[in-house]
């Protein structure tokens, strides 16, 4: 196996997670009985370039069909970022209404909603139709493709370059990141701007979040390596933010090297350094983090059972992918959490791959008695609690799985850390 930025020899192993079947393939009751496809989920480091990246087992195109059950909307609180970043955007790059905005992954227009109502002309690109054709509902232009090379040619031939291209929690799902990027710098206008969000490599390593690892997410970034990735494909940083989204994300922004007109902050040497000295670069910085996670596995399977064995019933609430990572690794069926509940209707009246947990609307809320609540999606943590809390003040915990266990509950529910 070989890097797929620098084409390196891959010969250091981060985690070896056994095998996962890919994390949104949800399963439908007919399926049951049927063999389930499960895949090895193995994440390696290039000790060359440092990218840390998984496999590509199955194709893309596959993860990202008309089943594609990912739909950005569901977070109140994700929506609310994506309007504050609108704000900023159309402010900081002076957009009006003859710019044009482009949006790699636009999902179910979550973003470009609040540009269309700023006026600002933008274009979709998303692959899953189911997605694509929500964002068309709300009168967003979306082009149903996946965005590379080939595309950006085209769109360029035909007048539609960006002055703004925007990248959020998609540069992880790309096999072929080179042909990504060299496409990104095809449609960007001689003074435009890209900005990219993804999940921060050095929050994934300090906090133990082994769980984000699945067949979605090929690669795991940190600034480091995002530089050079651009740098390579003459692209330059030019300004980054951390943000508190995904467990801790970067928002990069970049232009063209020769593009003089944006000058560049000081907040990128200092997060390069930062990154330096945390040892970022050297393969001893990601040493135990495999441990870390068995850790992390012996604790839920010890919180799961003894909560069980005190007669307490524990639901999942968010069927989220990392749910699944979490779930397979630790080999939790149905016996100890007999079912989970996710906003999103797509998932609905299916099964969790692997576990083949029940996926049930929030309705079942009200009909169960709920002693314990198991937050999967530990980075929407904030927005759960706060929208359940009625659950809390009738006597339900709340627990978040990673990095320890952590309870919340009445009266006050603050955190309190159990293992
Ligand atoms: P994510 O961690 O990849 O964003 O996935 C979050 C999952 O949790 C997704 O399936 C939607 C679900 N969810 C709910 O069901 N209710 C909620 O209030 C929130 C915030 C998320």
């Amino acid at each position: 196996m070989e890097c797929r930025f620098c084409n390196h020899p891959l010969e250091h192993t981060l985690i070896d997670l056994g095998h996962a079947p890919p994390s949104n393939a949800f399963l439908l009751p007919e399926k049951l009985s049927e063999p389930e496809n499960t895949y090895p989920l193995s994440a390696k480091i290039c000790d060359n370039c440092m990218l840390v990246q998984v496999q590509e087992q199955k194709d893309h195109k596959e993860i990202f069909d008309q089943n594609y059950v990912y739909f950005s909307s569901m977070s109140q609180d994700w929506l609310a970022h994506a309007r504050d970043y609108v704000q900023m955007a159309k402010k900081r790059f002076d957009l009006n209404l003859e710019s044009r905005v482009v949006e790699i992954a636009s999902n179910d227009g979550y973003l470009l909603q609040y540009f269309k109502e700023q006026g600002i002309p933008s274009l979709g690109i998303e692959p899953a139709s189911g997605t694509a054709q929500i964002a068309r509902n709300k009168g967003i232009e979306t082009l149903e493709e996946f965005f590379n090379t080939n595309l950006a040619n085209k769109l360029k031939s035909e007048g539609r370059s960006a002055d703004l291209l925007i990248g959020n929690n998609v540069l992880a799902h790309v096999p072929n990141i080179n042909d990504f990027v060299r496409g990104m710098k095809l449609i960007l206008k001689d003074r435009g701007a890209i900005t990219m969000e993804f999940p921060h490599l050095m929050h994934l390593i300090n906090d133990s979040q082994f769980d984000t690892i699945y067949h979605e997410h090929f690669s795991y970034f940190s600034f480091n390596t995002v530089k050079k990735i651009l740098e390579h494909h003459g692209l330059e940083l030019f300004d980054v933010d951390e943000l508190k989204t995904h467990g801790g994300s970067l928002r990069i922004y970049a232009k063209h090297r020769r593009d003089k007109s944006k000058e560049i902050s000081p907040k990128v040497s200092e997060l390069l350094e930062r990154e330096n000295k945390a040892g970022i670069g050297e393969l001893e910085y990601y040493n135990g983090f495999d441990l870390r996670a068995e850790k992390i596995k012996r604790n839920v399977l010890k919180y799961l059972i003894s909560e069980r064995e005190n007669g307490r019933n524990v639901i999942a609430y968010g069927a989220a992918a990392k749910g699944n990572t979490l779930l397979n690794y630790c080999g939790i069926k149905n016996d100890l959490i007999p079912f989970a509940i996710d906003t999103t209707p797509f998932k609905q009246g299916k099964y969790l791959p692997g576990s083949h947990i029940p996926v049930y609307s929030e309705k079942k809320l009200k009909d169960s008695k709920i002693d314990t609540l198991l937050i999967l999606p530990w980075n929407h943590k904030e927005e759960i609690i706060r929208k359940l809390k009625y659950l809390g003040e009738k006597g339900t915990k709340f627990v978040v799985p990673v990095p320890d266990i952590i309870e919340y509950s009445s009266p006050d529910f603050n955190p309190r850390k159990v293992y």
